[in-house]
């Protein structure tokens, strides 16, 4: 198990769309989830994309009911994810470890069915609300190169990169 390095905004990879996973029976695939579980769980987030550790694959890791104190785990992973369904309005703050630090809030849907495939292969469907319909979205719009910004009107997308582009520039020059 390792802890991977999230690839941060602009990098062109999360703004790729992800390739399909073909080959179930690759030994590097579980291994790779785990890790990606793992720098999840460390970040720490509720989701993350293939391409956010800068591998441009259709996958993603998702818990929406970890629980640091009670070290309570549901991971989550979808294989080749794609929406179905979505339905019922909401707004939403939220937030992507590729933009450390900020959030905004979004206009999602609360309902969402998500048809994916698992570590055998195996195509599955799942109907989810709430946080886990909203980190499909957030995690989906990753895998097809898009980010939570790109939901923003123009105006609030470029206060938040320029935001995101002063938070940097502080980092670098506290070291
Ligand atoms: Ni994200």
């Amino acid at each position: 198990m390792a802890l991977l390095e999230i690839v941060h905004f602009p990098a062109p990879v999360l703004r790729k769309k992800t390739k399909l996973i073909i080959d179930f029976s690759d030994p590097k695939l579980a291994p790779l989830i785990s890790d990606m579980a793992e720098t999840m769980y460390d970040a720490p987030g509720v989701g993350l994309a293939a391409n956010q550790i800068g591998l441009s694959l259709r996958l993603a890791v998702i818990d929406v009911d970890w629980k640091e104190e009670e070290g309570q785990k549901n991971l989550r992973v979808f294989i080749n994810p794609i929406l179905l369904e979505k339905s019922e309005d909401i707004s939403f703050e939220e937030g992507c470890l590729s933009l450390p630090s900020l959030t905004a809030q979004t206009k999602r849907f609360n309902k969402v069915t998500v048809q994916y495939q698992d570590l055998k292969g195996t195509k599955k469907t799942l109907s989810a609300e709430g946080l886990l319909a909203v980190a499909l979205q957030h995690e989906t719009d990753h895998l097809d190169g898009k980010l939570y910004i790109d939901r923003l009107s123009s105006l609030k997308k470029e206060l938040l990169i320029k935001k995101f582009k002063k938070l940097k520039e502080e980092r670098k020059s506290s070291g």
